[in-house]
């Protein structure tokens, strides 16, 4: 079977090589229906298998079905492929390595280069789609997460991985992404129309408004708002109330949401962070500026995520010059008043609206001390007319304000919770993102 070509081609399309890069883990048994589903869309695949992946699975199942040679040993004839990892680098419209296990992602960001597809990989110019696959405990690591990240900023595209039971039995993040969404993911990044129309979920063509650190376009035609970092409440022309965010959660929101294709802005208080790629950033420093702010665009979002900490109170006046020591006076009384509640108005604001029509409103709960925690958040997002709440206690180690890591627990409308080991922040924004598309598939 496969023949010369294995499948029809496309009409329209110019034959497009894809180099599929299998690499040792159980997932590997996937890549023989990828490379097949592949072939029959008129792809031209040449696999290039590690010698762990030749364990897994046969080379000769892959050669049958793609009707083209597979090379295992870049030392051994590999026939038509004199110099086999240049020749298909140079050759590839894409290399796909699915799956991609802990270890070859961190050869690939570290620049080793010690077998056929890890020399490819370092050779190619094409674009590079990783699909990760493996047990939980090892995605979780913050080493592959840095990797990854690393992979990430060199334009390397991730698609997956996928959650749920995994072949060892634990339950989590390490499947390697549903065949069908790499499939859409490469077709996409080929520019086979199919794929993206699939993948954008829009029935339109076309893949060239794909930014090049997506990969994933799963998110395609959401619009997204986000606040983030802390407000500023100016007491005189030099003091201000604040809090100690940084904004890196809701910035790793925004940029996940970002490299999936969503459209993004982010309303953001003063930081000491870049812009994600793609995002539109809108500055401000107090609340009322960051309410003003959102209230002119929730109207056009699908998704309102809240991660910002915005001060509850501020000065009730503002003195136009310094505040000055009073002579023999030992305090100074300062008089609050209350600043909008900007999640609390889009609450509102949509349930005046209707209720289930507007956008899906996502808030966070910054609590101290794990006590209660789960109760202050469903309280939060009763109060607030919320569809979720992610709670973080900003005491706990690698929590809240300032972290990398956070943890947190999910607060659901519905009544759900779920809570989520210390994770990467960014590793925290691709989860919501997934479980915010599941959400907005059983809505609609
Ligand atoms: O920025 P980092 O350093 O990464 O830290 C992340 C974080 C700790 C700031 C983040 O994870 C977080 O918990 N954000 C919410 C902080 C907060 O203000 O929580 P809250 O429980 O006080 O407010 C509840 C919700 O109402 C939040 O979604 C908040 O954005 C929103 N709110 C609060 C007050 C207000 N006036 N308007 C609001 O919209």
């Amino acid at each position: 079977m496969g023949g010369e070509n294995g499948g029809l081609e496309m009409s329209g399309t110019a034959q497009k090589h894809v180099v599929l890069g299998v690499t040792g883990g159980i997932a590997a048994y996937k890549a023989c229906d990828l490379a097949s589903k592949l072939t029959q869309r008129g792809v031209q695949v040449h696999v290039i298998m590690t010698e762990h992946a030749a364990r897994f699975v046969c080379p000769a199942t892959f050669r049958e079905l793609t009707g083209q040679p597979v090379v295992v040993d870049m030392f051994a004839e590999n026939p038509g492929l004199p110099i086999a990892h240049i020749a298909l680098a140079r050759m590839a419209d894409l290399l796909l390595i699915a799956p991609a296990t802990a270890n070859v992602i961190g050869k690939m960001a570290a620049g080793i280069a010690d077998d056929a597809l890890t020399t490819t990989a370092l050779a190619v110019e094409a674009p590079v789609l990783l699909a990760p696959a493996m047990n939980t405990k090892m995605w979780e690591k913050p080493v592959v997460q840095e990797n990854l990240a690393k992979l990430r900023q060199r334009g390397v595209l991730i698609v997956g991985p996928a959650e749920g039971v995994l072949a060892c039995g634990e339950v989590g993040a390490g499947r390697l992404a549903p065949v069908e969404e790499i499939l859409a993911a490469a077709l996409h990044l080929l520019g086979l129309e199919e794929g993206a129309a699939r993948k954008a979920g829009t029935g339109t063509a076309g893949t060239a408004s794909v930014p090049p650190a997506a990969g994933d376009a799963s998110l395609a035609g959401w619009r997204v708002l986000v606040t983030a970092g802390p407000t500023q409440e100016p007491l005189d022309p030099v003091r201000f109330l604040s809090n100690r965010s940084s904004g890196k959660m809701g910035y790793a929101i925004a940029a996940a949401a970002s490299a999936r294709g969503a459209q993004v802005t982010l309303v953001s208080g003063p930081v000491a962070l870049q812009p994600p790629v793609g995002v539109e950033v809108v500055a401000v420093q107090t609340a009322q500026e960051m309410a003003d702010a959102v209230a002119q665009r929730l109207d056009s979002c699908d998704v309102f995520v809240a991660a910002a900490a915005v001060a509850d109170f501020r000065p009730a006046t503002v003195q136009p010059e310094k505040i000055k020591k009073q002579e023999g006076t030992e305090t100074l009384e300062l008089r609050l008043v209350r600043t909008p509640d900007i999640l609390a108005m889009a609450g509102e604001r949509r349930r005046q609206r209707g209720g289930q029509g507007g956008p899906i409103l996502v808030g966070f709960a910054a609590e101290t001390g794990s006590r209660n925690l789960i109760e202050l958040a469903r309280d939060k997002l009763q109060r607030k007319g919320v569809d979720l709440v992610v709670a973080n206690d900003v005491t706990a180690a690698g929590s809240g304000f300032g972290t990398d890591t956070n943890q947190v627990h999910l607060v659901w409308a519905g009544g759900q919770v779920e809570s989520w080991p210390l994770l990467r922040k960014d590793e925290v924004a691709r989860r919501l993102w997934n479980r915010l598309s599941q959400f907005r598939q059983g809505r609609s």
